[in-house]
């Protein structure tokens, strides 16, 4: 395939003992190189519908430092349990000694921030999907395992999987929220400090596959990003949330789509809600 391939884009960074060196922690993104298929004209102003969360106001997003081969990269995930945590396969699939999980976090930059845990986790409790192939980015989506499980509290509350029932759910034409530490615009150089989200609406599969030539597959969920409105502030493995309910996991975008009117591309949380369960136990059976 011609456009299949992805890079990783990842910036070494050397950690002090103590302190992180924000500015050499590289927020991870998959930018996908693409065809002119969907010729189509780019917005151009900025971003205005990315908004600067509230504390407290996403208390199923985590925050996810990666110690990798020559640095560390940041990510997103979701609580979905007071045990496990949900992110994307890139993130987590070439770990060495493990992820810091911020949880509670608000501003990661503040390591006093009131409500904030960081808890590091081993590799060997992070679960990478086994049929993940990064050259097709499909099956983007692991899990990982604390070692405790954590107290909830009005900073740190899990999001609710969709129903089992809901598996043939597509979502489309409902709105949905994205967040994370994302890039705020497309000049931006690394993520913000403080957590970000955006309001967008789902699109159909059959709306958002032709721009990204073959890629986008069943397996996926898009939001629509034209008109300048943008989720640029979704981290990869970060949430795309209806009512509380974990429907998304950030995988790729065009240099996350975000100034360009590209759809951002999830993976799409109910085609994995058996792989969920059957790895951690965590199930949504509704009432
Ligand atoms: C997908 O969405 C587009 C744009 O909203 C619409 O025109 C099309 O009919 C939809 N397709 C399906 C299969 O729902």
């Amino acid at each position: 395939m011609r456009f299949a391939c992805a890079t990783v884009f990842l910036l070494a960074a050397i950690l002090g003992a103590q302190a992180v060196d924000w500015s050499s922690v590289k927020n991870m993104n998959i930018e996908v190189p693409v065809p002119n298929i969907h010729p189509r004209s780019v917005p151009n102003g900025r971003i205005t519908n990315g908004e600067l969360a509230k504390p407290q106001q996403f208390p199923y997003q985590v925050g996810l430092l990666l110690y990798l081969q020559g640095g560390a990269a940041w990510c997103g995930g979701t609580i979905i349990s007071d045990r496990w945590i949900v992110t994307a396969a890139h993130c987590t699939d070439s770990l060495t000694t493990g992820v810091d999980v911020y949880l509670g976090a608000w501003d990661r930059t503040d390591a006093k921030e009131v409500g904030q845990q960081i808890i590091f986790v081993e590799t060997k409790n992070v679960i990478v999907h086994e049929d993940w192939i990064p050259e097709t980015i499909t099956n983007d989506i692991s899990l990982i395992k604390l070692p405790v499980p954590i107290e909830f509290n009005d900073y740190i509350q899990p999001a609710k999987l969709p129903v089992k029932s809901n598996t043939y759910q597509t979502y489309a034409g409902e709105s949905a929220i994205a967040s994370g530490w994302g890039k705020i615009s497309d000049s931006a150089t690394g993520a913000t400090d403080k957590l970000q989200y955006a309001v967008a609406p789902i699109m159909n599969n059959s709306g958002c596959s032709p721009w990204y030539a073959g890629l986008v597959v069943s397996t996926n969920i898009c939001i629509k990003t034209t008109g300048g409105i943008s989720t640029c502030n979704g981290d990869s493995g970060g949430p795309l949330v209806i009512d509380g309910t974990l429907i998304g996991a950030t995988s790729f975008g065009i240099a996350f789509g975000c100034e360009k009117g590209w759809p951002g591309v999830f993976t799409r949380i109910t085609s994995y809600l058996d792989w969920i369960e059957a790895k951690s136990e965590v199930a949504n059976y509704g009432n």
